[in-house]
């Protein structure tokens, strides 16, 4: 049997998306958490911070009757020119399921590629599927109708890009709204170019959108680069109350008060942002289940 691994969110399809959300609904309903997956081994390597990821990553791997090993990538071998297939073909001989979090999707793939147990995305710079699995869930959690349109406004970044992903496998509309210059990347477009669209204004992108969501101007490993210029790529109230829907905010966070949300954003009762962070940790069971069974 070959080795599910969970690079983009298109390696799932759509029943294993809606089997996935339907399953992290019930476990975030059980008290007792259904231990599942007993002295399962979840191995976690970061090249880059994180708050969300690895806390969620870490409680449901507990919830979940197994445990985690944190490594952060500078205290592996790696940092010493260690070959990335070498590490992959050692830690996944002693570890059930693998997460990483690089700069590089290429490490991803490589890593992949080298073992023999499932590999997940926890965040490249090219994208963030967990993510989206997340704010699927909590759009499900609002909402008693489809999912129709998703407006994306700032840096066609890597949770954009998921975004895109998303688009083509639930066939909804996603709107973006961003500088030409900071595009999504051309081969995520090309692939749901039939789902996701430029808009030319804020308020073109979040009408009728159900959900509205953005991401910092500056992602981690982009400081380097020129100079970001956002100016007026931002959420504020007024575009959520005139969506002409009821529509929620989401962001994957960390949020930039004063950047890409107003001030007040985070707390109007459209915002389901806390909500969102903690389904990561209920969507990540139910995906770390689906990729051991
Ligand atoms: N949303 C998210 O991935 O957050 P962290 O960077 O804190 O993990
Ligand atoms: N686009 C952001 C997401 C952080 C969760 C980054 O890559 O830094």
């Amino acid at each position: 049997m070959t080795t599910k691994h969970f690079l983009n969110l298109r390696d799932l399809s759509n029943q294993d998306i809606l089997n996935i959300l339907d399953r992290a609904i019930e476990r975030k309903s059980q008290k007792q958490k259904e231990k599942t997956l007993i002295g399962s081994k979840l191995g976690l390597i970061f090249e880059k911070p994180s708050t969300r990821t690895r806390i969620s990553f870490e409680s449901g791997i507990l919830n979940l009757g197994g445990n985690a090993i944190f490594m952060s990538s500078s205290d592996l071998q790696l940092s010493r020119g260690e070959p990335v297939s070498d590490t992959a073909k050692v830690a996944s001989s002693m570890l059930d399921v693998i997460a990483l979090r690089v700069d590089k999707h290429e490490t991803l793939d490589m890593f992949a590629a080298n073992s023999s147990v499932p590999v997940i995305n926890a965040l490249s710079d090219l994208s963030h599927p967990c993510q989206i699995l997340a704010d699927l869930m909590t759009f499900k959690e609002n909402s008693v109708s489809e999912l129709e349109k998703v407006c994306w406004i700032g840096d066609g970044n890597n949770v954009c890009n998921s975004y895109i992903e998303a688009s083509k496998i639930l066939d909804f509309e996603l709107s973006i709204y961003c500088p030409k210059e900071y595009s999504p990347d051309p081969s995520f477009l090309n692939y749901a170019k039939q789902n996701s669209s430029f808009a030319n204004s804020r308020e073109e992108a979040a009408k009728g959108a159900d959900i509205i969501t953005t991401d910092v101007w500056v992602s981690m490993g982009d400081e380097k680069t020129k100079e970001r210029a956002f100016e007026g790529y931002f959420v504020d109230t007024d575009l959520i109350e005139n969506t002409g829907k009821k529509s929620i905010f989401l962001h994957c966070l960390p949020a930039h008060r004063g950047q890409e949300i107003t001030f007040e954003l985070m707390e109007h009762p459209s915002s389901k942002v806390l909500q969102q962070a903690e389904n990561r940790m209920h969507v990540q069971e139910a995906l770390i289940e689906n990729l051991l069974s």
